[in-house]
């Protein structure tokens, strides 16, 4: 078996009297679309606050290709190779798609305030260095034509496009979607897991959080369950959803409708 990229080792914290997320051990591999799932309060986003490093656990351990990263600092994440999008879209208001993501670049670039300060050549060849990658991204996830457009005036599927490719914009191999297709409509939602599926081919890692179990089914290729902080259960989807834990916990109706499609 492949080394994991992402491994945790009872992951715990707690809030006050909260245990938002529980002694949670799991191995994520590389180039793997890991699925997150679980009834609302279950800790998700809050594992996902753990592992981009937003929050610091109360006990347990994070390792990121075998190195122990569990006391790493937040911004230290990112040139890791680790990226996030959030579960309430988040792009910069009345900014241009282009601005939004030249924004996500700027930890790859080399140049002191001072050269920026005096718009030394360093710095305009970083500058055009930064256009560069965010053009390309554009262009190779078929979004060329709307680098000038407002980022926050886009219709929702677009959006959540921005954020992936944001979040590819800092050099991430690895990165969590929480509920990437909340408030898109059935062909946004296609479109989406189209998307996932490319990064999948692309050789990244993709962890995401999902209540719609339709496109966990048709994408994931393991699965995880949280339940009050807890895991419940690790593995395929048919392993996952056999399990009278996790059916009686998260699934119900939910689960039969994925069957039914
Ligand atoms: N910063 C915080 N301070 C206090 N409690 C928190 C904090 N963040 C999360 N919690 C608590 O931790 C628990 C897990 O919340 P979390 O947002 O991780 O759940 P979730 O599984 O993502 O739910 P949803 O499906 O609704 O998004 C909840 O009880 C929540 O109130
Ligand atoms: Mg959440």
């Amino acid at each position: 078996m492949s080394q994991p990229i992402l491994q945790t080792d009872n992951l715990t914290i707690r809030f006050g009297g909260v245990i938002a997320v529980n002694k949670v051990s799991v191995h994520i591999k590389q180039g793997q679309i890991f699925g997150l799932i679980g009834p609302n309060g279950a800790g998700k986003t809050t594992f996902f606050n753990l592992l981009s490093g937003i929050y610091k656990p109360t006990d347990g351990r994070i390792f990121f290709k075998g190195q122990d990263i569990t006391s790493l600092k937040t911004h230290e994440f990112t040139p890791l190779g680790i990226s996030r999008t959030f579960q309430n879209i988040r792009l910069l208001k009345g900014h241009s798609v282009v601005d939004n993501l030249l924004l996500a670049t700027h930890h790859r670039l080399h140049y002191t305030f001072i050269s920026a300060f005096f718009n030394l050549k360093k710095f305009r060849d970083n500058e055009m260095n930064a256009k560069k990658i965010v053009i390309d991204l554009l262009e190779k996830y078929d979004m060329e034509g709307f680098q000038d457009h407002i980022a926050s005036e886009l219709p929702q599927g677009l959006q959540r496009k921005v954020e992936i490719i944001r979040a590819l914009a800092t050099g991430a191999e690895v990165i969590f979607l929480d509920e990437p297709a909340a408030g898109l409509n059935p062909s946004e939602t296609v479109e989406l897991m189209k998307l996932i599926r490319q990064l999948k081919n692309e050789k990244k890692t993709v962890i995401l959080i999902e209540h719609d179990m339709k496109l966990v089914k048709g994408i994931c290729d393991e699965i995880a369950v949280l339940h009050f902080g807890q895991l419940l259960d690790q593995g395929s989807y048919e392993k996952v959803t056999a399990n009278p834990n996790v059916v009686q916990a998260y699934l119900g109706r939910r689960y039969e409708d994925a069957q039914n499609q």
